[in-house]
C-alpha cells in the first residue's frame, strides 16, 4: 500500500468530523456533534462524500452522514467539508452491515445510494447494497415516511434492484432507465459526482429508483 494512503488511512481516524465504532456510541457521537435536533440523511458507500458534501450545502437545516468503510476515500470528505466549513455533515468509518446497531433510537430521513459498485459475480449478491440484507437494515433504520434514492449506470444492476425492492414490499415511488431523457421528478436534486459526470460523458444513461415504505 502506497504511503500516502496508509497516512490518511490512519490520520482519518483523528479528524472531528469522522466516527467509527472504536470511538463509542456513534449515535450518540453524531448528535453531539451536529448540536441541533435536525434530521439525519445517509449517503451509503459514499466513497469521496460529493453526495454528502453537496445535499449538506443544498439543506442547511438537515444532517447528512456519509458511510463507507474506506478511510482513505472518507478522508477526502471530511477533510473538504472541514475546509468548507460545513456544520451538517459527518462521516462514518463503517460497514452499511453495521447500520442497525448504530442508529438504535434515531430513524432516518432518506438515504442516497448513488453509484454502488454492481458486484458482477453470483457468489457476491450479498455485497450488493441492494441485496434482500441490505434492504432489511434500511427498513429498521428509516423513518416511515422516509426514501431511498439509488443511482447507477448499470442496467443488470438496476434489473437486480427492481427486482430485490419490489420482492421486499418496498414501494417503488419513481423509476427512470434513462434519467435525462425525461422530465425528472421535482424532488431530484441536480448532484453529479464524479463517478456520474465520467459515465455521462462515455455516453451512458443514468437509471434512477427512488423507493420508500409507504
Ligand atoms: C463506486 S464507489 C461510489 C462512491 C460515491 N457514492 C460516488 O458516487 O462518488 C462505491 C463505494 O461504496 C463503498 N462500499 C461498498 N460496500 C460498502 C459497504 N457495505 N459499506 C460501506 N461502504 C461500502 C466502497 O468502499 C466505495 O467507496
Amino acid at each position: 500500500m502506497a504511503r500516502t494512503k496508509r497516512k490518511k488511512i490512519s490520520e482519518v481516524r483523528l479528524l472531528p468530523n469522522v466516527f467509527s465504532r472504536e470511538d463509542g456510541d456513534s449515535e450518540i457521537l453524531l448528535r453531539e456533534y451536529f448540536a441541533n435536533n435536525n434530521s439525519i440523511s445517509l449517503e451509503i458507500g459514499c466513497g469521496h462524500g460529493d453526495y454528502t458534501i453537496e445535499l449538506a450545502q443544498i439543506y442547511p437545516h438537515r444532517n447528512f452522514v456519509g458511510i463507507d468503510f474506506k478511510g482513505a476515500r472518507i478522508y477526502y470528505g471530511a477533510k473538504r467539508v472541514l475546509d468548507l466549513k460545513l456544520p451538517n455533515s459527518a462521516f462514518l468509518l463503517t460497514g452499511a452491515e453495521w447500520l442497525i446497531g448504530i442508529f438504535k433510537k434515531e430513524k432516518i430521513e432518506e438515504i442516497f445510494i448513488p453509484f454502488p459498485d454492481p458486484h458482477y459475480k453470483r457468489k457476491s449478491i450479498p455485497k450488493r447494497l441492494v441485496s434482500p440484507e441490505f434492504l432489511n437494515i434500511y427498513k429498521s433504520v428509516l423513518r416511515n415516511d422516509g426514501r431511498v434514492h439509488l443511482k447507477t449506470d448499470n442496467t443488470d444492476f438496476y434489473r437486480f434492484a427492481l427486482k430485490t425492492i419490489e420482492e421486499n414490499d418496498w414501494n417503488i415511488i419513481y423509476t427512470s432507465l434513462s434519467l435525462y431523457n425525461e422530465n425528472p421528478p421535482e424532488f431530484l436534486h441536480n448532484i453529479k459526482t464524479k463517478y456520474e459526470m465520467h459515465y455521462l460523458k462515455e455516453g451512458r444513461k443514468i437509471k434512477y429508483i427512488c423507493f420508500g415504505l409507504e
